[in-house]
Parts: C-alpha cells; structure tokens; sequence
C-alpha cells in the first residue's frame, strides 16, 4: 500500500510535536487514508461528528472522550444526542441518562466541537458546490453529495473527530470527481402525479434496498428540497447510498450532464411507493427525521393550526432553526404538540415507550422497528396530524 503524502507541517504532528492527541488523530486519517488508497489529506470546510448519543456510545465512547486533550480547529458540529438539552425533564428522560448525556456533551465541548446537535447541519452555515467536508450521519451526508454538491465520504465518529482535530481527511472516495459518476437509472413511474416528501421518502426507502453502496441517477420525479432530503436520507438507510443524482434537479446532473447510456436500468412504479404506507393503529407520532427544515415547520404549524393532539405528537429541528421560527414552534406546541431540538425518534431512548409510531420519513421507517423495539407506521405529513387529532 502506497502511503499518504504529507505535508512537513503534518509530519510534525505525526512525530508528536503537538501533543499525543493530535498525532494519535492524524494517526487515524492516515491509516485510513492508507487503507482507502488516498494519495493526500485535504483541507475540510466543516466537519459533523456522530457518536454523541450516549444510546449509542455509552460508557466506554464517553471514557475515550474523556481522554482525549486538544481542540477542533475548523468548525464542527454533533449529530443528534439522546435528548434535548434543555427540556430533558419535560420529555421523560431518567436523570442518569440525562447525566451520562451532559457527560458526553461536555466530553465534546472541551475538544472544541460546537453544540448543534443534528442531522441537519446544512441549515446552520453555507455549504457550497464542491467543498471538502468531513460528514458522519449518513442523511447529512447524502444532503451534501447530492443536493449541494458538496464532497464528503460517510465519516465514522472517531474520523470525523480526528478530522475536526487536524482540520483534513483523506483525499478518495467522493472526494474525487471520478467516483461521483452514475452507476445505474432508477426509472420513476409516478403516472404524472407529483410526490409528497413522504411518498419521495418512500422512494428512497424502496430504491435503497435496490441500489445498496452505488450512485443512482433518478429520471421522472422532480423533487424540492425537503423532496431530495427525505429521498436521500432513506437510501441511505435501507441502501449505503451516499450521492444520488436526479435529472434537471441535482447540481452535479445538471452541470455534468452525466451519459447514463448503457447503464443498468431500475424500475420503481406508484403501485410500490403507495405499498409502503400502512393503517395500523399508533401511540404516538413522530416528524422530523432528518430535522425538520423551516418550510416542513410552517407546514406542521399550518395543518395542527386549531386542532389538538390526542396522542403524544413529537417535531424534531435544528435549535438553530427552532430558535429563528419561534412564533411556528409556538403555534405549533399550542397544539400539544411538542418541537425538540438535539434528539429524535430514534437516538431518544423516550421513544422505546410506544409499542406503535407514526412517522412521515422512509429512514425512519427503516430504523425505528429495531431502534425503539416499535411498529411502525408510514404516514405523510397530514395523515400523521389527521390520525394524532382524530
Ligand atoms: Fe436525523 Fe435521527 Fe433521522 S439523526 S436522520 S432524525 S434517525
């Protein structure tokens, strides 16, 4: 295996002139990057580390943590915790969890990671066409890949770190133009009817299971932007697929105008997107996998305006998104309906109470039945607001 060129800078850090920290993170890329065939580190513009729910990392991920002594140097942000951070008692967290989770949380703090907690991170700063980025939640990254045309390969946690820690990851996979090519057509029979972002949710939700790690190219759908968010988010699901295209929509199947010619051709009809959806009787309802965006908030406030929930009825969102839609956050939880930040349905431990969930999102679909030990129920948007005030 060829190794990765560094930079005299980078070399320093790798002899330990900078702490057992940093070399110990730059000691990571490198492996990975040795691995991977990377010929060099590039610089990042932002990084987003998973593997801060303590759901998820518990006690031995929070002992690492702890252990680790230097700071991020371009900015980072986490992905989802098990809990809000201000208004963990109000959702029925148990104070050891609560604890363990500010543990963690501080863990982070300290290395110099900002407390955003979401898969949405796009909505926090600007990300632009071809920025190198360090991305690990698997929707965030499809996001970036797809709908901005962003590079980011799906980071684990701890490489997400290292990158955040030495500002670089390792130059392959999607950060090269040459692997962001098509592999095979997903041919959408939608009989002229526009989709919803559930239904294009449902879509990627089938296509995953049939597409698995490759790059699919879409024709026929003409999805907005939460449309392409729930579609990427549940390939990434049910497949690994973290960069799609779709024609006349996405940056790069736009700008490229990729030959898909010749390319192995997929089939998807109505008949199987409506099959994804279901009737079963739910406890409780759960919107915003990913984070709900600003237009899916005043959406939700819109439909619940003057109704009351019979059944608890959970919104996720960025908090920097809560915080600049607050009179939609409250018009919202005037309803009984409650909007958190930092967690969702499936990294809360809270959602392990409900035999039956009603959800909006195709990842969700995918992930809460072993997440929360729950049924699950695929919903649109209106029909979970419909079956919650009924
Ligand atoms: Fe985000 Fe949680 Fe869904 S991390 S993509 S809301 S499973």
């Amino acid at each position: 295996m060829k190794p990765v060129e560094l930079e005299p800078r980078d070399e320093r850090i790798l002899a330990g002139e900078q702490g057992e920290t940093r070399q110990k993170m730059l000691e990571i890329l490198v492996a990975l990057g040795t691995v991977f065939g990377a010929q060099r580190l590039v610089p990042v513009h932002s990084v987003q580390v998973s593997g801060a729910s303590y759901k998820t990392i518990g006690k031995y991920g929070l002992e690492w943590l702890e252990q680790l002594d230097a700071r991020a140097v371009v900015p980072a942000v986490l992905n989802p915790i098990g809990m809000p951070r201000g208004r963990w008692q109000e959702m029925g967290i148990d104070r050891d969890f609560a604890d363990k989770q500010m543990a963690v949380i501080a863990a982070y703090e300290r290395l110099g990671i900002r407390l955003e907690c979401t898969c949405t991170p796009y909505y926090l700063s600007p990300i632009h066409y071809s920025d190198h980025l360090a991305w690990s939640e698997s929707s965030a990254v499809s996001y970036a890949n797809s709908v901005i045309g962003a590079r980011t390969n799906r980071e684990g946690g701890p490489a997400a770190l290292a990158a955040a820690i030495i500002g670089k990851t390792p130059c392959y996979g999607l950060h090269l133009a040459v692997n962001r090519t098509p592999h095979l057509v997903v041919d959408v029979a939608t009989g002229g009817r526009d989709l919803s972002i559930a239904h294009h949710g449902a879509l990627g939700y089938l296509a995953g299971k049939r597409v698995g790690n490759r790059i699919p190219y879409f024709r026929n759908i003409r999805p907005n932007a939460d449309g392409l968010k729930a579609l990427g988010a549940a390939m990434a699901a049910t497949g690994a697929v973290a960069l799609y295209h779709v024609e006349r929509v996405t940056p790069e199947a736009s700008r490229l105008h990729f030959d898909t010619s010749g390319l192995e051709m997929i089939r998807i009809d109505m008949r199987e997107i409506e099959e994804v959806f279901s009737q079963v009787a739910v406890d409780a309802v759960a919107v915003g996998c990913p984070h709900c965006s600003p237009d899916e908030l005043t959406t939700t406030a819109l439909l619940l305006s003057g109704k009351k929930v019979k059944i608890p009825f959970y919104v996720f969102a960025a908090q920097v998104v809560i915080d600049a839609n607050r009179d939609t956050v409250a018009s919202i939880e005037k309803s009984g309906a409650r909007v958190y930040a930092d967690t969702c349905m499936v990294v809360s431990p809270v959602m392990e109470r409900y035999p039956a969930i009603m959800v909006n999102s195709g990842k969700a679909l995918a992930y809460v039945p072993d997440m929360c030990g729950a049924v699950v129920r695929m919903g649109t948007l209106e029909e979970c607001v419909a079956v919650a005030t009924s």
